[in-house]
């Protein structure tokens, strides 16, 4: 078993439970929000795990990066690349997901200097919202016109 393997299951684990975080973030953000509770221990649990996920799914990723085959291809053939899986993997799908994650970052930071529980849920609501589209974009779903892999990966 590679280190390479290993990392592409954790990184496609990873994916699921970020995914369980942010719609269980942006659910809980907007019934807060409309209900007009306070913002308590729990919500800011899920609020500071989900950001702490998505920052481990970086570091999966950078390191995957690093030791990807398609990747290495990339930048030793980089000339004769197109829009295949490998200049995705390479450009796309790194960029999109930095920036979803610094978005996951920022938004989780705002949330939490806000004194008013409204302004909390709201932030929440809005920052995970655009990450989380961002996140779905980016994902190389099965049915993806981008570049596709299995929904889940097994050893
Ligand atoms: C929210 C963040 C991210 C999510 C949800 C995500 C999700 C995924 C998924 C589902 C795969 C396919 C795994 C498989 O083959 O089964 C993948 C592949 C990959 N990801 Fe990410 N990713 C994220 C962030 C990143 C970041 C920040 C990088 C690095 C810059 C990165 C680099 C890669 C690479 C290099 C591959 C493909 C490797 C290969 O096939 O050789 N990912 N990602």
């Amino acid at each position: 078993m590679s280190l390479y393997s290993i990392l592409i299951f954790l990184h496609s684990i990873i994916r699921w439970l970020l995914l369980l975080g942010l719609l269980w973030s942006i659910f809980v953000a907007i019934r807060g929000y409309f209900s007009g509770l306070a913002f308590s221990k729990s919500h800011n649990a899920l609020r500071h795990w989900t950001a702490t996920m998505s920052h481990f799914q970086l570091m999966v990723g950078f390191t995957l990066y690093t030791q990807s085959p398609l990747v290495q291809y990339f930048f030793t053939n980089a000339k004769s690349a197109t829009l295949t899986d490998i200049s995705f993997f390479s450009i796309i799908h790194g960029s999109l997901m930095l920036t979803a994650i610094a978005l996951i970052t920022i938004g989780s930071a705002l949330a939490k200097r806000k004194t008013d529980s409204r302004d909390k849920f709201k932030t929440v609501a809005i920052f995970y919202s655009i990450a989380l589209i961002i996140i779905l974009i980016a994902i190389p779903w099965p049915f993806s016109p981008l570049a596709q892999r299995p929904y889940i990966r097994l050893f």
